[in-house]
This record gives structure tokens, sequence and C-alpha cells, in this order.
């Protein structure tokens, strides 16, 4: 199984993880209702036995119930995985005690005693500035409750400052956790992958099939329509779905090539950036097993490129 580093904080982890966001959450995913439970635990386990171990999750996902689920069934693992969590920058969280409140409340809804991975879910600090919730992060890390410190949604500019801060305590700054695919592609033109490499700070790419449409399951004449918060997306409305069809078309033409699906090839793309790992979300053991099936092979330089200049549009 392929690993990488997350950046210099000597965490290793699957290529690719899973990300658990639909977990237990009600509000945007429409757990509970078109699956749940079991169909999740069943997720868990295809992906381990695809040899995935890396699942990303969050305090706030289904209001705890992500991590309680994430927690239940690693418990119950036969082999051992790593765990990212996040911390919610709520504006009423004002002290440097909120991030060792919280990041206790995420060990015990996870049954750990320390969290491999723990990321600050957006930048918000109108309240508690960068400078007290890094080092409140980094007390962490001294005590010994989380072994790598991470971002998400962080610019250019404001990961450099949380990485410098950290510095100072002597702690890398492991991941930025942003929103990145073929159709979402700003984190580009922004600087960020470039800082990113430039300061060994490992990026995780979050919503990689930009949330079902690289599957190439919704398209114009599909009765399949997306559930929950996506029902309101312009991105899955017929305009939006034939905006998207080249990329579509040249996914499913580089999946046939290789005896693939248009989800594979459009997270090996992301892999194919180097520096990169998608945590692509799954509901079920299907979408997990097939998740799992973008690892294990490469698309050519040319493919890469090919797949890179059709995606233009989705730069800006
Ligand atoms: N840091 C942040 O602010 C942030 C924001 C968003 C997400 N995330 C993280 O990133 C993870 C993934 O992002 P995401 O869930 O937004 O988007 P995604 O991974 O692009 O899409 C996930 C959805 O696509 C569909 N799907 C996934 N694999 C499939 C497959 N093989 N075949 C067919 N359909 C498939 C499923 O929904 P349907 O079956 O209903 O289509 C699934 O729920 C989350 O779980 C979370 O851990 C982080």
């Amino acid at each position: 199984m392929q690993t990488i580093n997350l950046g210099q904080t000597g965490v290793q982890v699957t290529a690719l993880g899973i990300g658990a966001w639909a977990w237990g959450d009600s509000l945007f995913w429409n757990y509970g209702q078109n699956y749940g439970a079991t169909q999740v635990k069943e997720a868990f386990d295809a992906a381990i036995n695809a040899g995935i171990t890396f699942f990303d999750t969050a305090e706030v996902y289904g209001k705890g119930e992500s991590e309680r689920l994430l927690g239940q069934f690693s418990q119950h693992s036969p082999t051992p995985v790593t765990i990212a969590t996040k911390y919610a920058p709520f504006p009423w969280r004002t002290r440097a005690v909120s991030v060792s409140s919280a990041v206790a409340q995420s060990l015990s809804r996870l049954q750990l005693t320390q969290i491999p991975l723990y990321q600050v879910h957006w930048p918000f600090s109108f309240l508690m500035n960068q400078k007290t919730l890094m080092n409140a992060l980094a007390d962490e890390v001294e005590k010994g409750t989380i072994v790598a410190v991470g971002v998400s949604n962080y610019s250019a500019e404001q990961m450099k400052q949380a990485h410098q801060i950290l510095a100072q305590r002597g702690i890398p700054l492991g991941v930025n956790q942003v929103k990145y695919s073929l159709l979402s592609r700003k984190v580009e033109t922004k600087g960020i992958v470039a800082t990113a490499k430039d300061l060994g700070i490992t990026l995780l790419a979050y919503s990689p099939l930009a949330q079902g449409l690289l599957t190439g399951k919704y398209h114009p004449s599909s009765p399949q329509k997306p559930d929950g918060g996506r029902r309101m997306d312009a991105r899955f409305s017929a305009k939006g779905l034939e905006k998207i069809a080249p990329v579509l078309n040249l996914l499913t033409h580089l999946a046939s090539q290789y005896q693939k699906t248009p989800a594979q090839v459009a997270l090996n793309w992301l892999i194919a950036q180097g520096n990169v790992i998608p945590i692509p979300g799954a509901k079920n053991a299907a979408q997990a097993r097939e998740n799992a099936g973008a690892l294990g092979w490469q698309l050519t330089h040319s493919e890469v490129a090919q797949l890179e200049e059709v995606s233009r549009p989705w730069l800006i």
C-alpha cells in the first residue's frame, strides 16, 4: 500500500483516506434515511479490507456522531487506523482552555488516548487569534493528546503564519485540508499548492469527487438526483451538469483504457499532483472499495496533462 508522510510530523498514512462527514450527519447528508450505521460500518470495513487505514472526521460532523461511529468501528478493527479530526473555532471559544476541552471531548468520542492528526476546521481568528490558537495546539502536542497539527481552509498567507507560530515551538504544521478536485482548482491559482510544497506541508484534498459529480452518475438525462444539501447546488442542475460534460467525457474515456471508473481516474489525477492526499467520502462498502481502487496504478504524464487542460475553467 502506498503511504505518505503528513508533512514533517512523522505521521505516516495511506496515500488516500476516507472522509466520514456523511457518517451520522443529517444536516447536509441524508444519514438515517437512505443509508445508516450498517452501511457506514460496511464502508469502514471495506476500506480496511482494501488497505485504507486513514479516516477524516470532525467534532461537528453529525454533532459528534461521526467521531463516535469511527471510535466504535476502530475499537473493533483488527487493523490499527489513523484518525484525523478537527477543532471548530466557534466565536464563543475565546480562550486556550477551549482547545484542551475540545480535544478531551474528541478523545472520548473516538475512544483514543491520542489523536494522530488534529486540524483547525476553518481560519476564524476574530476572538481567538492564531497565536493563542497555535500555541494551545502546541501545548496539546507537548501533553501528548495530539500527535500532529493541521489546519483546513487556510489561505497561503494564513498557512504561512500558522507554520511560523508552530515552528517557534519546534512543531511542524502537518497539513492544510482544502477543497481540491478537477472541478475546484483555486488552490493552485491562489498559491496554496505552491506554498504547501515550499513549507513541506501536505495537502488533504476534500470533496475530491466534487460531492459525487466526478463519478459521472449525475448527468442531465439521469433519473438519479443528489440528495441532502446538494439539491440546492447549481452544479447539479441540468445547466451545471452540461458544463462539466467535457471533464466527464475525458474521465470516462481514460477510465475505459484502464478498466477503472471515472471516480478512480479523478482521484488518481489528484494523487499525481504529488503532496496531495484525497479523502473521498463513502457512504457504503461499494463506494469505499471503488475509491480505494484509485491507488495501485498511475495515469501517464500526458493523461494528467489532458485532464489539467480540460479542467482549466475551474482554476478560477
Ligand atoms: N475541511 C472541510 O471544510 C471539509 C469540507 C467538506 C468535506 N470535508 C472532508 O472531505 C470528505 C469528502 O468530501 P465530500 O464528502 O464533501 O465530497 P466527495 O468526497 O467529493 O463526495 C462524497 C459523496 O460522493 C458520493 N460518492 C463517493 N464515492 C462514490 C463512488 N465511488 N461512487 C459513487 N458515488 C460516490 C457519495 O454521495 P452520493 O452517493 O449521495 O452521491 C459521497 O457521499 C468529507 O467526508 C470530510 O471528511 C472537509
